[in-house]
C-alpha cells in the first residue's frame, strides 16, 4: 500500500478504515476483517464511543499473530472537553487504555472547539455552559509533551482552517504534522491543501463518501449524492471500478490520506482496492472541477446562538 511520510520517515498508509458511525456489535467485527484484508491504517476518536470495541479488536488481532502493534498505524483524537493543558494527557490515557495500546501513531485534537469538562457531542449546545475558553496555546502545548513523552509519535489536528494552523505554527516547538479535514470532489479544500503543502503538514480526508449514514440531527434532507455524479460515474466506467473507487481515489490522486467507513465485509475489501487506482492527469482534472460543492459536515451543530464560535471561525472561505 502506497503511504505518505512524516518528517521523520515514519510512514501512514493512504487509505485507513473510518470508524466514525459505527455501532457497537459492528466495530469489532469491520476491524477484524479490515485487518484481515490487509488494511494496516485504523482511524478512531474518543467521541465515537466504541474505542474499547475498537480495542478488543486489536487485542485479538493481535493475540491471533493477524498483525503486530508496529505493523498497524492508529489514530484517536482529543475530544473538545480535554483542552486545557492539564486534560490532554487524560484525555490521551482514557483512549490509549480504551483501545489497550501503549502508544498512538498519530493523536489529533479534533476540533478547535473547547467544551466545558464532560460535555459530549454537541450537547446542551443552546447553553453558556457547554462551552469554555481555552487557548489553543494550552492544548497545543499538552499536545507536545505527549510527543515528547513518547506516548504519541506524531501529533496534529482536523477541522483545523488556515487561520487556525498559523495560531499553531506561531506557537513554537514541535510543528503540526497532520490536518484531518473533510474532502471529497464535492470539497476540493484548494486554499488549505496549498497551505499545508507549504508548511509540511500532511492531510487525511474524511467522509471521504459522503457520510451518508450520518444520524438525521446533522443531516440535510436535501443533500447531494456523489455515488450518481455524472464525472465520477463516467470516470468509474472508464477504469471498470465502483463510484467509491473513484471518490477515494481522487484524495490518493492528490496526496492525501483517506478513511472511509465501513462495516460490511465486502465494502471494506472494495475501498481497499482503491488504494491501487491510478487516475491519469485529465481525469483527475475533471474530478476538481466538478461544479457542485458542497460540505456534509458543516459544523452548524458548534453554532448555536449560546455559542461563541461562528461557521466563519471554523471553515476556510472558498
Ligand atoms: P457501510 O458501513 O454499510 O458500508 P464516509 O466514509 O464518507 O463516512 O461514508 C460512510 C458511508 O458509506 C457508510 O454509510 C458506509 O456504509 C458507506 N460505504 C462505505 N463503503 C462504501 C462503498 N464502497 N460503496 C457504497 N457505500 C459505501
Amino acid at each position: 500500500m502506497k503511504t505518505l511520510i512524516f518528517e521523520n520517515g515514519d510512514e501512514i498508509p493512504v487509505l485507513g478504515l473510518g470508524t466514525w458511525k459505527s455501532k457497537p456489535g459492528e466495530v469489532y467485527q469491520a476491524v477484524l476483517w479490515a485487518i484481515e484484508s490487509g488494511y494496516r491504517h485504523i482511524d478512531c476518536a474518543a467521541i465515537y464511543n466504541n474505542e474499547k470495541e475498537v480495542g478488543e479488536a486489536l487485542t485479538k488481532a493481535f493475540a491471533d499473530g493477524l498483525v503486530k502493534r508496529e505493523e498497524l498505524f492508529i489514530t484517536s483524537k482529543l475530544w473538545n472537553d480535554c483542552h486545557r493543558k492539564e486534560d490532554v494527557k487524560k484525555g490521551l490515557l482514557k483512549s490509549l487504555s480504551d483501545l489497550n495500546l501503549e502508544y498512538l501513531d498519530l493523536y489529533l485534537i479534533h476540533w478547535p472547539v473547547s467544551f466545558k469538562k464532560g460535555v459530549g457531542f454537541a450537547e446542551n449546545r443552546e447553553q453558556y455552559f457547554t462551552y469554555s475558553d481555552v487557548p489553543l496555546s494550552q492544548t497545543w502545548q499538552g499536545m507536545q509533551s505527549l510527543k515528547a513523552e513518547g506516548l504519541v509519535k506524531h501529533i496534529g489536528m482536523s477541522n483545523f482552517n488556515i487561520a487556525k494552523l498559523k495560531e499553531v505554527l506561531a506557537i513554537g516547538g514541535a510543528a503540526p504534522e497532520m490536518n484531518q479535514v473533510e474532502m471529497h470532489p464535492y470539497l476540493r479544500q484548494d486554499k488549505l491543501v496549498e497551505f499545508c503543502k507549504a508548511n509540511d503538514i500532511l492531510m487525511t480526508a474524511y467522509s471521504p463518501l459522503g457520510s451518508g449514514d450520518r444520524s438525521k440531527s446533522i443531516k440535510k434532507t436535501d443533500e447531494p449524492n456523489m455515488f450518481e455524479d455524472d464525472v465520477v460515474l463516467s470516470i468509474a466506467s472508464k477504469y471498470r471500478v465502483n463510484a467509491a473507487a473513484v471518490l477515494l481515489a481522487f484524495s490518493i490522486n492528490r496526496g492525501i490520506a483517506v478513511i472511509p467507513k465501513s462495516v460490511n465485509q465486502d465494502r471494506i475489501r472494495q475501498n481497499l482496492l482503491a488504494s491501487e487506482l491510478v487516475l491519469e492527469k485529465g481525469d483527475l482534472d475533471q474530478l476538481l472541477q466538478i461544479q457542485s460543492q458542497y460540505r456534509f459536515i458543516d459544523g452548524t451543530f458548534f453554532t448555536g446562538s449560546k455559542s461563541p464560535y461562528s461557521l466563519s471561525d471554523l471553515w476556510e472561505p472558498e
